[in-house]
């Protein structure tokens, strides 16, 4: 099955991507790349998740159009005009500047998947992987093309978490490696580049950190997992949408040097007494898993995920309309770039 809708003759076209695989994620880059003005074609191996991707991408469509949010200068009409979708592999990938891969995260699946894009790709293809924490060597290895392979993991909701973080391999060529950044940067997003490959990546190994001492002060018995998650909504959490960890060093004090030099060894006395890395079990599991199911009962998740989504897309709303306000050039807290 072909359906293609072509460009609007008055739109000129950015040129083409191809997605593979039309799920969560697939879906969320292909709003990204349209409201661009980029034509995606969507791939899939299920015919039943190309017409529901459909549906769900003009819902969405009229959704953000409606909060405020739809990015871009293009109207819903317009940019749904740019996206088609196909069951033919070779189809999606003939002619794309960039490949986004989607489909579930598992090794051998990337692998299969990676050879099927690559026999349709030109020199030009860049051919990117959104896998969440499988280094691209894993995949990439045996391919003729492995040069032109790349991560691009993006945090979700893409829509309203801009990040990506760019993962190379050691046989990615550091044109791909820019390439993909400019194109990110183009469509709004905020790419950051993984310099080697790190199980993990980044933002997973800061994430594990912080869960790790949470989990640890829960179980040492100095705090409830509540007020715990209460240190982040209502204290550090504050600041971390709108400054990283350097950016409130530097500002909490008069200057990085001055933190470190005022700060340094208290940071280096606390860390020194975090111990080793937990094991989720025990007392700790049961209090963590107890209060967790307490606050937030199992049948009720998806309620509360849509709760949290509002929020998430007043805060990137807020984050928007502060942009103008940014208060110096160099200050990367204000955009987030
Ligand atoms: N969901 C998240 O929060 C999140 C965040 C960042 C990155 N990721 C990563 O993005 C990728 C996709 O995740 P998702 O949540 O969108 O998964 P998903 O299960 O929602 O969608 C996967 C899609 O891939 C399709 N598919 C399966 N095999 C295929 C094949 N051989 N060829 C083409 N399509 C195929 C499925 O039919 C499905 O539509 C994963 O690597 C995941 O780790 C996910």
């Amino acid at each position: 099955m072909a359906s293609s809708v072509a460009t609007p003759e008055s739109l000129p076209s950015r040129g083409k991507i191809g997605i593979i695989g039309s799920g969560l994620i697939g879906r969320s880059w292909t709003l990204i790349f349209i409201s661009a003005g980029y034509n995606v074609t969507i791939f899939d191996i299920e015919q039943s998740q190309l017409s529901s991707a459909l549906v769900d991408i003009d819902k969405q469509l009229v959704e953000l159009q409606k909060s405020g949010l739809l990015r871009g200068t293009l109207t819903p009409e317009q940019q749904k005009a740019l996206v088609s979708v196909t069951s033919d592999m070779k189809e999606a990938v003939t002619g794309s500047l960039h490949i986004q891969e989607c489909v579930p995260e598992n090794e051998a699946l990337k692998k299969k998947v990676f050879a099927e894009i690559e026999q349709f790709a030109n020199d030009a293809t860049v051919l990117c992987s959104s896998t969440s924490c499988i280094v691209p060597s894993k995949f990439t290895e045996h391919l003729k093309r492995r040069s032109q392979c790349i991560v691009a993991h993006p945090v979700n909701p893409p829509y309203y978490c801009p990040l990506v973080e760019i993962v190379p391999s050691p046989w990615t060529e550091q044109s791909v490696i820019s390439r993909t950044r400019t194109l990110l940067e183009e469509v709004g997003q905020v790419p950051v580049t993984v310099k080697r490959e790190v199980d993990g990546f980044a933002l997973n190994r800061l994430q594990y950190a912080i869960i790790n001492e949470a989990w640890r002060l829960v179980a040492d018995g100095v705090m409830s997992p509540e007020d715990v998650d209460k240190v982040f909504t209502a204290g550090l959490g504050m600041r971390y949408a709108f400054c990283g960890p350097f950016e409130v060093i530097h500002l909490n004090a008069e200057g990085t040097a001055s933190y470190l030099e005022r700060y340094g060894s208290t940071i280096e006395r606390v860390t020194s007494t975090f111990g080793p890395s937990p094991t989720f079990t025990g007392q700790a599991y049961n209090a963590v898993v107890s209060d967790s199911n307490a606050h937030y009962p199992l049948d009720k998740l998806q309620e509360i995920r849509q709760w949290r989504d509002a929020r998430l897309v007043a805060l990137a709303k807020l984050k928007k309309d502060l942009e103008p306000q940014k208060p110096l050039q160099y200050l990367h807290c204000a955009s987030g770039k």
